[in-house]
């Protein structure tokens, strides 16, 4: 068992993220350019002019196409639980469009996922997550994007607590999918469109990696999602951050699959899997 110490144990996954938030590289704004213009090729097509926009897990804002965003929709509510990050973030969305912009503070598991992380770290049986059940500040909206927050929930706490990786693994299968669920079904409670971007597969050097990055994207660029979601399904990654996992339970239905690929980091590719959905009830 790691040993506990106050500075470690206060707040371990908002603390988790806002340091790997910090650690953001000088030319990741540059490198992750396809990831922007792959989204905005996503939402420019189903966003209406003078939408109310939230993105959740906005963060420095590196894979937004803000200023796009901020030109197309009346607001754009930018939320994290790093209010660093976000003003950063405001900041891409260009001097003009700004005043359109609002960040907002806010932890969406409302302390679950630091309660989980702490029991795992005293060897007690985490509790299953209580996450408020309410929609996200300043709900209702549009369109909200849950933005690549899922994997990071819970994962980095436990990391930065310094676990050992077969205890990791089994927080995480224990859970894990129950808090992500509990995100998605927050999200989907503070508006009618929901576009969740998860990353279920990476790809780095060493890395045992079953899936093929390529054959994914050429499966779906070649319409056939089925095959695509097949093949993501034969790799190794975190499936308990999935956020479709949720779907069925929830009643909610997905609209649209895309995939495209994150340039993470020097030799380091992510998948994004982006689900746009509809379902459960607003409040
Ligand atoms: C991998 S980053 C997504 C990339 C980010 N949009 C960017 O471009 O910098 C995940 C983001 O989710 C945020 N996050 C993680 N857990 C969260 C939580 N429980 N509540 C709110 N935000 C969270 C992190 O602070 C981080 O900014």
């Amino acid at each position: 068992m790691a040993t506990i110490t106050s500075t470690t144990t206060e707040k371990p996954a908002p603390r988790a993220n806002q340091a790997r938030n910090a650690r953001a590289e000088i030319d990741r704004h540059r490198r992750w350019a396809p990831a922007r213009a792959a989204l905005w090729g996503l939402l420019d097509r189903q966003l209406p002019a003078g939408a109310r926009v939230a993105v959740l897990g906005a963060g420095n804002g590196d894979d937004l196409p803000l200023r796009q965003l901020a030109g197309r929709a009346s607001s754009l509510t930018l939320i994290d639980l790093d209010r660093q990050a976000l003003r950063a973030a405001r900041r891409r969305a260009g001097w003009r469009r700004r005043r359109r912009v609002r960040v907002v503070e806010h932890e969406v598991t409302g302390g679950a996922a630091d309660r989980i992380a702490m029991a795992a770290l005293a060897g007690e049986e985490p509790s299953p997550p209580l996450v408020p059940e309410g929609p996200l500040p300043g709900a209702p909206y549009d369109l909200v994007v849950g933005d690549l927050l899922y994997s990071q929930l819970l994962y980095p706490a436990l990391l930065d607590l310094g676990l050992e990786e077969a205890r990791r693994e089994a927080v995480l299968q224990r859970r894990g999918l129950a808090l992500t669920g509990a995100v998605v079904a927050r999200l989907h409670a503070s508006a009618p469109l929901v576009l969740h971007l998860h990353d279920p597969l990476a790809w780095w050097p060493g890395h045992d990696q079953p899936a093929d990055l390529g054959s994914i994207l050429r499966l779906a660029d070649g319409g056939d999602v089925a095959a695509a979601l097949a093949e993501v399904d034969r790799g190794a990654g975190p499936w308990e951050s999935d956020p479709r996992a949720a779907f069925a339970e929830l009643g909610i239905d997905p609209i649209t699959t895309a995939f495209w690929r994150w340039p993470f980091a020097a030799g380091v590719d992510y998948l994004v899997c982006a689900t746009l959905a509809t379902g459960s009830e607003l409040p």
